[in-house]
């Protein structure tokens, strides 16, 4: 065993002046000094939950099974904060805190006598800054999900989070509901403490977590209020003072097989459109080679098993009941498309956990001849509107389908004119007035909204028709866009465009009216004007000061702004990826 990094805080004779500092103040409440004196692991517990982060809020009871776990297996627990990130909460948006949340972290993984520590995941951005704060510093690091809520009902329907936002929007632009039904539907569909019960960024960002071997076994499906969830907190307690005395850190297990697990595993429950720039940011800071083309490479030829709200019907608690990750990840097994031989955080491989392990209803969790959607995975665009952006295809509707994807001798290719918003304020102030000039053959554009531009990326890309195409049975119009969209909306639209139009990628030159022509078969956007008139746009921006966005709100959204990369890469804090594996012993 190697020497705890701890003791150079509590037991260094060599620095008897500061090991008495340190340690008189962390006995002020009751530690002893046999407890920080004799070797014993220090296992922290970045507490992600608290009143302002409701979808977490649940770690805050969990935490006492980890630390039963954690002393049972001969270790001392430091409990602490990790800045809030309430993904439906935060203004402006969610976004812009993740990259706060992950320096926050690294320094306090960093800067205190930890020896591991559990991460305590949840809503969207916790997963990602938790792992990518883990995987910079590299101490042994296992995550612990919330869970997600129970299922949703409203007249006998299952309600699901977010995904009953967009419908409820459309019956209310339809006038099918009124604004007190509005509210008591989105309301239903969270019925108790956890996060998003469909298959959102956070049932996502937890499986994938799961996926890349971070979390025990089984365990990112489980509800939040199951006595399972408590359960799998002991033994995640227990199970982190083994790692460290293994010595066993995310380095070890978050390598390129594991990655490219976790991009197929995503095809197959569905997973959202932030999962590739949460996994390219860990996969940065963790030193792995993940370019954004992986995710079609990788991802795009399997299916989609899981029947989980957007892309299908069902909820959390099904998908628990149906065998969660393991039961997925066997199906992917069995086809030789994960590779079992990575290592997971209880020290076994993926192949050990799940090799074998059954669906349990197989209509949540299909057979792998039997799925959903064939080619479920994103497929990633490029062309002169931007270098890479991607598009879900497993939430394409029957209806966009015939309308935009059966075109005689042209199946997948579909051409109109733009209409460009500049900004969701700009798109909620115009999107019903007719002098917009929306028609059924409009391809809506999203701009402005990246992370440099709406500082965090927005997720506002999914945008609906407007009410008057919406009456007429137009649910759906094509979107393109700099933002981000809610792993919630099934909306097949093109988003997380890199560059963003605010650091000048082709989408600033675009003009409404401009033709567009989207080919998913080569995997190109394009607008359909001359490169020489292109350049003159570009040059007729610069020469006006650039492509113009709203000044930040505070010293956060301009230093962030500043340091900020694209979504492709992860949209993390660029030079950030220098300091790797960083804690010392
Ligand atoms: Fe927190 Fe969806 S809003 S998980
Ligand atoms: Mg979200």
């Amino acid at each position: 065993m190697t020497q705890l990094r701890s003791r150079a805080w509590f037991n260094n004779p060599a620095n008897i002046d500061m090991t008495a500092l340190y340690l008189e103040r962390y006995l002020n409440f009751g530690l002893s000094l046999e407890e920080l004196q004799s070797g014993k692991p220090i296992i922290g517990i970045a507490q992600t939950g608290s009143d302002l982060s409701p979808c977490n809020r649940h770690h805050l009871v969990l935490a006492e099974r980890v630390r039963e776990g954690v002393r049972e297996m001969g270790g001392i627990v430091l409990e602490f904060p990790v800045h809030p990130i309430q993904e439906t909460g935060k203004r402006p948006t969610a976004g812009l805190d993740r990259n706060l949340a992950y320096l926050g972290l690294v320094e306090t993984l960093y800067g205190y006598p930890l020896d591991g520590v559990v991460l305590t995941i949840g809503c969207d951005k916790t997963t990602p800054a938790c792992l990518m704060a883990a995987a910079t510093v590299n101490i042994p690091a296992i995550a612990l999900s919330v869970g997600p809520m129970l299922n949703g009902w409203r007249k006998g329907e299952r309600t699901g989070s977010g995904t009953i936002v967009w419908k409820a929007r459309q019956l209310l632009a339809a006038g099918e509901i009124d604004d007190a039904e509005f509210i008591r539907l989105v309301a239903s569909s969270a019925p108790s403490t956890g996060y998003c019960n469909t298959m959102g960024t956070a049932t996502t960002m937890n499986s994938l977590a799961e996926a890349l071997g971070m979390s025990l076994p089984g365990s990112a499906a489980i509800p939040a209020p199951y006595r399972d969830r408590q359960e799998v907190s002991y033994l995640t307690g227990k199970r982190i003072v083994e790692m460290v005395h293994e010595d066993l850190k995310p380095s070890d297990v978050l390598t390129k097989k594991a990655f490219h697990n976790a991009i197929r595993v995503n095809s197959a429950i569905g997973g959202s459109t932030n999962a590739p720039i949460h996994l390219a940011a860990i996969a940065r800071h963790i030193g792995v080679d993940l370019p954004i083309k992986d995710w079609e490479t990788e991802g795009h030829k399997v299916p989609l098993l899981v029947n989980l709200q957007p892309a299908g019907e069902y909820l959390g608690e099904d998908y628990y009941r149906a065998g969660g990750v393991p039961a997925v990840v066997n199906q992917l097994i069995e086809q030789g498309l994960i590779h079992e031989g990575a290592l997971t955080v209880n020290g076994k491989t993926m192949g050990e956990n799940c090799r074998g392990v059954e669906i349990e209803d197989e209509k949540v969790i299909r057979p792998f001849d039997q799925p959903l959607v064939e080619d479920a995975g994103f497929i990633v665009l490029s062309g002169n509107l931007f270098d890479a952006a991607v598009m879900k295809t497993s939430v394409i509707s029957p209806e966009f389908r015939d309308r935009y994807l059966s075109n005689p001798g042209d199946l997948n290719a579909f051409e109109g004119p733009a209409v460009v918003f500049d900004g969701p304020e700009d798109y909620h102030h115009r999107i019903d007035d007719p002098a917009t000039g929306i028609t059924p053959e409009t391809l809506l554009f999203m701009r402005g909204a990246g992370p440099i531009g709406y500082p965090g990326a927005a997720e506002v890309v999914n945008m609906r028709p407007p009410a008057y195409l919406i009456t007429e049975g137009v649910h759906a119009l094509p979107c393109i866009g700099d933002g981000r969209q809610s792993g919630t909306s099934g909306s097949p639209s093109i988003l997380n465009a890199s560059p963003e139009a605010a650091a000048m990628g082709g989408l600033a030159l675009l003009k409404t009216g401009d033709r567009v022509r989207v080919d998913l078969n080569t995997g190109t956007a394009n607008v359909l004007i001359s490169d020489a008139e292109l350049m003159e746009r570009r040059a007729a921006l610069e020469a006006a000061g650039g492509y113009a966005y709203p000044a930040s709100q505070t010293p956060w959204q301009e230093i962030q702004r500043a340091v900020v990369g694209q979504m492709n890469t992860g949209a993390i804090l660029e030079g950030a990826e220098k300091y790797q594996r960083i804690a010392q012993t």
